[in-house]
C-alpha cells in the first residue's frame, strides 16, 4: 500500500514540475527595475520590483520564479499543504545577506517570511505568497569550541548535521529528536528534547542569540548583553528578529539504551495506563523518557525508548514489562544512532493541535476510548492514506525548574508533571484538506473538553506542535505577554516582525 501511494506521490510530483516549468514558459515578467516604487502600486507589483532590486543588488542570494532551483526551494516545507508561492526566494550566505535583505524589504513594505528547517505544518508560519520567502539553508554552520564547551549553530542546520558534528567530540546538545527537522524553527518555539527532563527545554540551554533586527542591525543577545531580547527569544518565535546564529551549551554523552514497542490498538488502554504509573512514579528517574504515538488508523500503538546510560531494561520502564508487545527492537547504541533509527514517515500533507494537562488515570482511559472509537477517527482512517496519530510527551516538573535554574523563559510554565498531547493527520489529496483538518478540530476539541471535564487542563500550548489557530503566545500567560510587549517596544518599535512577517505566531495585540 505504501508503495503504490509513493508512486501516485512520484506522478502527482511530476505533474506539479510540469506545471511549474509551463507557468515559467509561459513567461513571468520582471519590469525593469525601478529605484523609486510608487505609491499606490499593488502589493505584488511592489513585491515583484523589490525582488529585481534585491536580485540586481545581491545577485546569486535572490531566486526568482524563473530560476531553475526555485521549484525545489519553494517545495521544501516538509508538509506540501505548507507549499506557496513566493514573489522570489532570498537564501543569504551570511548574517549580513540578511541584514541587506531585511533593509530593503523593511524600506519597501514588503511583507516576508522566515524559514529554517519548513517543518511546521502550518501553512504560512515559514512560507507566504505575495512577499518574500528568507530561506536560511546556506546557514547551516555547526561548530564546536572544546575551550568554552559551546556549540555554534545556524538556523539552517538539520539535528542530523548539529549530532554528526558533535559526535566526534562525545559530546550533544539538548536538541531536536528527529534528524531532518531544523534547528531555527525548533529552538525559537521552545524546543524539547531527550534531554529535557534533566536541562530543561532546548531554549533554556541556549547561551547566546546572534539577531538581525528590524532596522537591519544585528545584536548578539545573551544573559549580559541585551538580556530582555535574550529572555524573549526562549520561545519568542520570529517576533523579535531574524536569528543567524545560536550558541549552545554541550553535555557529554555516552552509549544509551532504548528502542521501540509496537503493540496492537486493542492494548492502548494498557499501554496508556501503564504510561501512567511511569509518570506517577515518586521521584521519577530522569534519565528515562518516552514518547507514546497512538496510531489507530495503523492498528499500533507506538512505545519509544530513551534511557540516557547504558543500562539494559531499566527500572525506570518497569510498568511496561508486564506487557507483550507484537514487535520490540532496543538495544545498546548511541543516542544519535538510535534517534536516526526510527522510522520516518513519508506522507504528503500533515496538520496538528496540541493540549497539555496533568496526568490523570482517568482522563487517558478516556482519551484512548476518544481515540479508538470516535466518528472523527474513521473519517480521517477513510481519506486516501489518511493516518491519525495521537502522540503523548511526558514532561516532568524538573523541565520547569531546569529552566528556571538557567535563568528562566518567557513560557509561563507551571512547575508540575505534564503530558503535552498532540493530534497529528497525515492524508494524501489537496481536495481532502477541508475534510481532514474538520476531523482534526473536532477531536481535538473533544480530548481538550475531556481534559477540561477531568479539571486537569494546563493553559500552556506548546508552539512547535500547534496549529495556527492556537494562541500560543497568549497562552505564556498576562505578565509574560506584556513583558514581551515590553522588549518589542525596544528591538522593533516599528512593529516589523508583527506586521510584515504575517506567519508564525504572534504576540497577541494589546
Ligand atoms: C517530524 C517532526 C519531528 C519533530 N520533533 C520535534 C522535537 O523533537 N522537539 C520539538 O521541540 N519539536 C519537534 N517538532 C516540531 C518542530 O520543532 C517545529 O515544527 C518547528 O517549527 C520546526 O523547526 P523548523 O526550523 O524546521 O521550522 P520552520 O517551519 O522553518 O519554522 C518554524 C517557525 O519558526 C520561525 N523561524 C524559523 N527559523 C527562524 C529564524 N532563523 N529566525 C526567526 N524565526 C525563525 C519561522 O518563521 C516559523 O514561524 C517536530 C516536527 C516534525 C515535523
Ligand atoms: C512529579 O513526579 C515526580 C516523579 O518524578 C514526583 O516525585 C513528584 O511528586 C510529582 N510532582 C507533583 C507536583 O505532583
Ligand atoms: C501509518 O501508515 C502509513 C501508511 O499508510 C505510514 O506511512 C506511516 O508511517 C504509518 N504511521 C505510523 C505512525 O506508523
Amino acid at each position: 500500500m505504501v508503495t503504490q501511494q509513493k508512486s501516485s506521490y512520484l506522478t502527482s510530483l511530476a505533474t506539479i514540475v510540469t506545471i511549474a516549468a509551463l507557468a515559467v514558459a509561459i513567461g513571468f515578467y520582471y519590469p525593469i527595475i525601478n529605484a523609486y516604487i510608487k505609491v499606490g502600486t499593488s502589493l505584488s507589483t511592489t513585491a515583484t520590483n523589490t525582488c529585481a532590486q534585491l536580485r540586481t543588488e545581491l545577485e546569486f542570494v535572490i531566486v526568482l520564479p524563473s530560476d531553475a532551483q526555485y521549484s525545489a526551494l519553494r517545495t521544501k516545507s516538509w508538509s506540501q499543504a505548507a507549499w506557496k508561492n513566493p514573489t522570489c526566494i532570498a537564501i543569504p550566505t551570511s548574517s549580513s545577506d540578511v541584514q541587506k535583505v531585511v533593509r530593503v524589504l523593511v524600506a519597501n513594505h514588503v511583507p516576508f517570511a522566515i524559514r529554517s528547517g519548513g517543518h511546521s505544518p502550518n501553512p504560512l508560519d515559514a512560507n507566504i505568497d505575495t512577499g518574500v520567502l528568507i530561506a536560511t539553508d546556506k546557514l547551516d554552520q555547526v561548530s564546536y569550541d572544546a575551550a568554552t564547551g559551546l556549540a555554534s549553530l545556524g538556523p539552517g542546520a538539520t539535528w542530523d548535521a548539529v549530532y554528526t558534528a558533535l559526535d566526534k567530540h562525545d559530546v550533544t546538545v539538548v536538541g531536536g529528536r528527529v534528524m531532518k527537522v531544523g534547528v531555527g524553527g525548533l529552538i525559537l518555539g521552545g524546543g524539547l528534547s531527550y534531554l529535557s527532563d534533566l536541562y530543561g527545554l532546548v531554549c533554556d540551554n541556549v547561551i547566546s542569540y546572534e539577531v538581525v533586527l528590524a532596522d537591519g542591525s544585528i545584536v548578539e543577545a545573551t544573559q549580559e548583553n541585551h538580556p530582555d531580547l535574550f529572555w524573549a527569544l526562549k520561545g519568542g518565535a520570529n517576533n523579535f528578529g531574524i536569528v543567524t546564529g545560536f550558541k549552545l551549551k554541550t553535555f557529554p554523552i555516552q552509549q544509551i539504551w532504548g528502542g521501540m514497542l509496537v503493540f496492537t490498538i486493542d492494548q492502548m488502554p494498557d499501554v496508556l495506563q501503564a504510561y501512567y504509573e511511569y509518570q506517577a512514579t515518586p521521584n521519577k528517574d530522569l534519565h528515562a523518557n518516552t514518547v507514546l504515538n497512538l496510531a489507530p488508523s495503523n492498528g499500533s500503538v507506538i512505545l519509544t525508548l530513551v534511557y540516557l546510560k547504558p543500562v539494559e531494561r531499566p527500572d525506570a520502564y518497569k510498568s511496561f514489562y508486564h506487557l507483550t508487545p507484537a514487535f520490540e527492537k532496543t538495544g545498546l547504541m548511541t543516542l544519535h544512532e538510535l534517534m536516526g533509527s526510527f522510522p520516518a514517515t513519508d506522507l504528503p500533507r500533515w496538520a496538528w493541535y496540541m493540549v497539555a494537562f496533568k496526568p490523570d488515570s482517568e482522563l487517558f482511559a478516556q482519551i484512548s476510548n476518544v481515540i479508538a472509537t470516535a466518528p472523527e477517527t474513521a473519517a480521517i482512517s477513510a481519506l486516501q492514506a489518511g493516518t491519525l496519530v495521537g502522540t503523548a510527551q511526558p514532561i516532568n516538573q524538573n523541565v520547569v525548574l531546569a529552566g528556571r535554574e538557567r535563568g528562566g523563559n518567557p513560557l509561563g510554565l507551571q512547575p508540575v508533571n505534564q503530558t503535552w498531547f498532540s493530534v497529528n493527520i497525515a492524508w494524501w489529496n489537496a481536495e481532502d484538506d477541508s475534510a481532514a483538518i474538520a476531523a482534526l478540530e473536532s477531536l481535538h476539541a473533544k480530548i481538550v473538553e475531556l481534559a477540561r471535564r477531568a479539571s486537569v487542563e494546563l493553559d500552556y500550548i506548546f508552539m512547535n506542535d500547534a496549529n495556527a489557530k492556537q494562541s500560543v503566545i497568549a497562552s505564556y500567560g498576562e505578565d509574560n505577554v506584556r513583558r514581551l510587549r515590553a522588549v518589542q517596544q525596544t528591538y522593533d518599535p516599528d512593529l516589523i516582525f508583527q506586521n510584515l512577517v504575517p506567519g508564525g505566531q504572534k504576540l497577541p495585540p494589546a
